[in-house]
């Protein structure tokens, strides 16, 4: 046994902690349990073991999942009743989620059953990003041991819930790859790694007076267990096929001789004929065998006047250079999209018909798109509200995109069904479970409103008061099991409240018992706002700390990496927009948008425009799904000159500056109705639909 690291001091210190029930500091629970050193490893600050990330040491728990939508696509599902999924959330909290497998939506689906998990993480540029004139700018990135540790602890867990004969494959750039490919030995035991595979960069040149331009990334690819298999690879030759003499170096007297249509042919002096007589007999099956006249002396030194050749195959193998094929596409406006031909050979290359796989930073969903045309069964997940609407939108229209086959045809079909899931998002059971007071005292805290005793208009109870004045009603969903806040049930509230309420009333209701997917109904210039309850955890409740994540204001910050601890719950930001409809252009003014959250890190109320990230746009809304046309970071809504994305922070006082923001649309590109979608820095929405008159 070895002897304790710890100091008479520390001994007394850590009996202290743990009779008050309190966590160990990080340094001494490493002295208290050393980690064992392998041969080597890579040594940073902020490394935690393994077994404790497993243990949600880190402050990262499973959370419970919450389909937000069923999309039908063709109507067909596979067999086994298996639902391809798009979640939205932090990556890590969905991987322990499966980890932990108990979640009905995914318990023993997803654990021990992912054959291929794909992920394209960011690169960890933080460090490294230089502002477009070369100077170092500031960046929000994470960087060195915090990128490499953030991939890690994914990687961990990610490992647990592969199948045994499973794969990984990690793109990575210079920037970090190489620190990430010793991470990947870790976990996956370097016996298990399989190849480095090269693989295209979008050609952006840089200066080239220190170095040369990158043109390359790569690909890590590592099996779970040393015995699994992968599918060899084939692609058409590049070179034209010509005919070869059939034979080989040295003699092999299992090969002196072999039968072309009953005639016998000998081997040329020194050499044996290439293949067997069955591989030959395919061959002449395939019309690759010809017979053609030339003098040589054969194995038993007699003269021979006619010899075999084989026509090359048109096919050759796949090594472990793919450039060949593009390693970007650009055909959604997400960035840093992957090509399809290079998810193509990833997803072949591990999986065959009907297996799962998994993207957990999956951007655009290139993934998604082409696990569901080689059909394979999919899981992506993405943090970035963008992201999933990008692949939301790709998936509703894969019919229209490029068939992976013969990528000169649509594909042409439906999608089979898929369901969009939300990570972190309170569990309704328990808010329901809670008795119907508390239920109400606890939504009115959650939505700050204040509570009044007895308040009825008309007959009809008014439960409390927003801090705008406005009255606020919680829907008694206790009562009416069976029906929901419609548009009957508010055009009764209508009947009876009509203007006795101001130009707005706010709803409470469960997020199931609402009908309407955007934030407000109008009947007669009331408007009815819904506040619907919202499922992520609250800190109240689970006596938990929580760290919201946030969403990009810039193009540029769409690679931020991003992680969330514990919950947050949806607040619909506040927005006043109006719409003007020229001749052939539609201007739709936003007049103000403030979010519900105070400032995370100060705790001030943010100002005007400040806390926008983005505002989505389905230019021909359906009614049913939003389908994303397009996006608008905040960066982007500044007047041109005021264009800022080296400092986030100068963005934030541009976008204060502003006293009103508009977006301009062509007419001829809009439908009747279209839909947008606000979303602040913390991922909240607020919801519009706009009716062009
Ligand atoms: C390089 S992009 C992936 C692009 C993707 N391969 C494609 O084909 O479009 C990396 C993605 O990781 C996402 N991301 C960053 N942190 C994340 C987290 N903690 N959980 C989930 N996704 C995250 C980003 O939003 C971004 O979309």
């Amino acid at each position: 046994m070895s002897k304790l690291l710890l100091t008479k001091k520390e001994v007394e210190f850590v009996i202290d902690q743990l009779q008050n029930g309190q966590q160990l500091p990080d340094d001494l629970q490493y002295k208290l349990f050393p980690v064992k050193q392998k041969e080597y490893e890579l040594v940073y600050g902020g490394k935690m073991r393994k077994e404790d990330i497993l243990a949600n040491e880190d402050g990262v728990s499973p959370v419970p999942l919450q389909v937000e939508k069923v999309f039908n696509g063709d109507g067909k599902g596979w067999n086994d009743n298996w639902r391809n999924m798009i979640v939205f959330g932090d990556n890590l909290q969905f991987l322990k989620t499966c980890y932990e497998n108990k979640d009905p939506l995914i318990k023993n689906k997803i654990k021990g059953n992912v054959k291929l998990i794909y992920i394209d993480p960011p690169f960890g540029t933080g460090d490294e990003y230089e502002g477009n004139k070369g100077q170092t700018g500031y960046t929000a990135k994470s960087q060195g041991a915090e990128f490499v540790e953030f991939i890690r602890r994914r990687i961990i867990v990610a490992k647990e819930i592969l199948s045994n004969d499973g794969f990984i494959i990690v793109r990575q750039a210079y920037n970090f790859g190489f620190e990430i490919k010793i991470i990947l030995d870790e976990v996956f035991n370097k016996n298990n790694f399989r190849n480095e595979i090269i693989i295209n960069k979008a050609n952006k040149q840089g200066a080239i007076d220190k170095r040369f331009n990158p043109s390359t990334e790569f690909l890590f690819l590592y099996s779970k267990a040393h015995d699994s298999q992968i599918n060899p690879l084939f692609k058409i030759r590049s070179k034209e096929v010509s005919w070869l003499d059939m034979h080989s170096p040295k003699e092999n007297k299992y090969s002196h001789s072999i039968n072309f249509h009953k005639r016998k042919f000998v081997a040329p002096k020194g050499r044996h004929w290439t293949f067997s007589q069955d591989r030959l007999n395919d061959l002449i099956k395939e019309q690759r065998i010809r017979v053609i006249d030339k003098n040589y002396v054969d194995v038993y030194g007699n003269k021979q006047k006619m010899i075999l050749q084989y026509l090359m195959d048109n096919r050759e193998t796949i090594e472990s250079n793919w450039t060949d094929i593009p390693g970007y596409s650009f055909l959604t406006k997400y960035p840093t999209e992957n090509s399809e031909p290079l998810l193509e050979r990833v997803i072949k290359t591990a999986t065959k018909e009907g297996d799962i796989v998994l993207d957990f930073f999956a951007g655009s969903g290139t993934t998604s798109s082409v696990a569901e045309k080689i059909n394979r069964k999919w899981i992506v997940c993405d943090i970035g509200k963008l992201a999933f609407y990008t692949m939301q939108k790709r998936m509703l229209h894969i019919h229209k995109s490029k068939s992976i086959e013969n990528p000169k045809k649509k594909y042409n079909k439906h999608s089979k069904t898929f369901i969009t899931v939300n990570t972190g998002w309170y569990d309704l059971e328990k808010v329901f479970n809670l008795r119907q007071e508390k239920y109400c005292n606890f939504v009115m805290e959650l939505f700050e409103v204040e509570s009044f005793k007895n308040k009825k208009i008309s007959g009809i109870s008014i439960d409390g008061q927003k801090k705008d004045g406005f009255y606020c009603i919680i829907y008694p969903y206790w009562q009416f099991k069976n029906s929901s806040v419609d548009e009957e049930y508010l055009d009764d509230l209508h009947a009876h409240l009509g203007k006795k309420i101001g130009s707005r009333l706010y709803i409470i209701a469960p997020n199931n018992y609402v009908d309407f997917s955007f934030s407000y109904h109008e009947i007669n210039n009331v408007r009815y706002y819904f506040l619907k309850v919202p499922y992520q955890i609250i800190k109240e409740l689970h006596k938990k700390d929580f760290k919201k994540f946030r969403q990009p204001q810039s193009k540029g910050n769409v690679n931020d990496l991003e992680d969330a601890v514990g919950f947050h719950f949806m607040r619909q930001p506040q927005v006043k927009s109006a719409i003007k409809v020229n001749k052939d252009k539609v201007e739709i003014h936003i007049k103000e948008f403030y979010s519900d959250f105070t400032e995370e890190e100060s705790g001030n109320d943010m100002e005007n425009f400040e806390s926008l990230a983005m505002v989505l746009i389905d230019k021909n809304f359906n009614d049913t799904a939003f389908e994303l046309d397009d996006y608008y970071f905040a960066e982007d809504l500044l007047p041109k000159k005021k264009k800022s994305t080296e400092y986030e922070d100068n963005l934030k006082e541009e976008l204060k500056k502003q006293k009103e923001i508009v977006i301009n649309l062509s007419k001829n590109e809009c439908g009747k109705k279209f839909m947008l979608v606000y979303v602040d820095i913390y991922g909240n929405e607020f919801k519009e639909k706009m009716i062009l008159q």
